[in-house]
């Protein structure tokens, strides 16, 4: 990609648009844009830009066309497929100053937000209005939702709520050439020509810049009990997952970790302490919600009796919120305590719900045959599993040599029993290499041709998704 060097120019200009204080080209701001939570990758931009209006977004992304400089959209950095990081260095736009809840619509169950607001600050936001929006990264207390409707996030209630793009009703966007357009209307149904809101969701920041999200919301959800079932066959674990589907339940979260992620977290978060006993090798966290107690005691006694049938320990039900923050705590902390562990790479796969235990097993029989250690834990009920490759004692020369060997031969039959290579993390820079696996070419050239409408001199998230 022919991209110009940025010159001073240029920097006056942003200045010009943005004001002084909000363009960078060194000290902490610089920093932390040139990296995200992938691995541990470092690509320092030439200047961050933190854009406060539509305006500045749409004269900047105008410019930045006509002077061919790329651009890399960012919300918090919490992605973990590199999405954010500026490959082809240029200008990074720092969402953050996006960051109101413009309206919310207690009428019509909606809300329409900046995309720099924290997940977890819009879910209380309109909790406390008695209004429920679901999907719940692990990383809610710190990512945004821009960041969100970029990759499609999912989180543990996806399984029963479904993910980002199930509540997105429209989406403000700037084009490359600075346009800004709406991409649908605010409302439920919607049959009116392609589905450009749909089309931005998950596009990786590489289509548009997204100003104004309209979300869809349902009402506040009562209670919950967690479930927390220990294992002493891991692969037994994955198995009871679909069990429990087929017993007629529909836990609203439905979680795996295999011990170390567990133990790791444990150490890592000082969350809380749970006592393992030495033979459990895997844990299952189950969550049941709904508004009438005594319904949720009787599903929750429905799957502890049913998980009887396998090799498990002693049931842990929490229904005190203390208990539940802290288990919930311990899950939520597992990736950031298997990247503070050691040199990772995260794959996220994902299958049909019933096929998990088979997954679980080719990964254990592809680390034996490629000489990798690694740590699996994620949303079952889903089908998709966080594969953490860790690095431990695998040689340098192994590490880039073979192992992508080994992650390809895991991709390849993840695809042949009906899977794919992302779940919710996206494809970004580091899933890059096997997206060959995930379509065929003619899938892949028709996604190309979309990128090339929306953005023909290729100057947005550049290098990202395809080669
Ligand atoms: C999680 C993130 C890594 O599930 O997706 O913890
Ligand atoms: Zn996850």
């Amino acid at each position: 990609m022919a991209f110009n060097q940025l010159t001073s120019v240029d920097l006056d200009f942003f200045k010009s648009i943005s004001g002084e204080s909000y363009v960078h080209t060194s000290g902490d701001v610089m920093e932390r844009c040139a990296s995200d939570h992938t691995e541990d990758f470092v690509f320092l931009p030439d200047v961050v830009i933190q854009p406060g209006t539509v305006e500045e977004v749409s004269a900047i992304m105008k410019y930045c066309n006509q002077r061919l400089l790329p651009v890399t959209p960012r919300g918090a950095g919490t992605g973990l497929s590199g999405g954010a990081l500026p490959i082809f260095k240029g200008v990074v736009l720092d969402m953050r100053r996006f960051n109101q809840i413009l309206n919310i619509d207690k009428r019509n169950f909606q809300v329409t937000t900046e995309p720099g607001v924290i997940t977890q600050v819009l879910q209380d936001t309109l909790k406390a209005e008695g209004l429920f929006y679901p999907p719940d990264p692990a990383s809610k207390g710190s990512c945004f939702i821009g960041g969100n409707i970029s990759e499609n996030s999912g989180g543990p209630k996806a399984v029963k709520y479904g993910v980002v793009k199930d509540y997105v009703l429209n989406l403000e966007i700037v084009l490359p050439n600075g346009e800004v357009i709406w991409t649908g209307a605010n409302v439920l149904k919607n049959s009116t020509g392609y589905n450009l809101t749909q089309l931005i969701v998950g596009s990786e920041g590489t289509l548009a810049v997204v100003t104004k999200i309209v979300l869809r919301l349902i009402p506040a959800v009562q209670n919950d009990i967690t479930l927390l079932v220990p294992f002493r066959d891991s692969f037994q674990a994955c198995e009871a997952v679909n069990a429990i589907f087929l017993a007629g339940i529909t836990p609203s979260s439905l979680e795996f970790m295999e011990r170390d992620a567990l133990e790791w977290s444990m150490k890592y978060s000082n969350a809380g302490t749970i006592a393992i006993p030495e033979d459990i090798k895997a844990h299952l966290l189950i969550e049941v919600d709904g508004n009438h107690m005594e319904e949720l005691y009787r599903d929750a006694e429905k799957i502890a009796e049913l998980v009887q049938k396998y090799d498990i320990g002693e049931v842990l039900l929490a229904d005190s919120s203390e208990q539940k923050a802290m288990l919930w705590a311990l899950r939520r902390k597992v990736g950031e305590a298997v990247k503070s562990h050691s040199v990772y790479k995260e794959e996220d796969t994902v299958v049909p719900r019933a096929e998990l235990p088979f997954l679980l097993k080719k990964v254990k029989e592809l680390g034996y045959k490629f000489g990798f250690k690694s740590v699996c834990y994620g949303h079952a009920g889903d089908g998709n599993l966080h594969v953490n490759i860790v690095k431990a004692d695998m040689s340098e020369q192994d590490w880039k040599e073979k192992l992508p060997v080994g992650i390809r031969e895991l991709f390849e039959y993840v695809v042949s029993i009906g899977g794919t290579i992302s779940g919710e993390h996206g494809i970004g820079l580091v899933q890059k290499p096997y997206i060959d696996i995930a379509f065929t070419a003619t899938a892949i050239q028709l996604q190309k041709q979309i990128k090339q409408v929306f953005d023909p001199n290729g100057i947005l998230n550049p290098g990202k998704i395809f080669l």
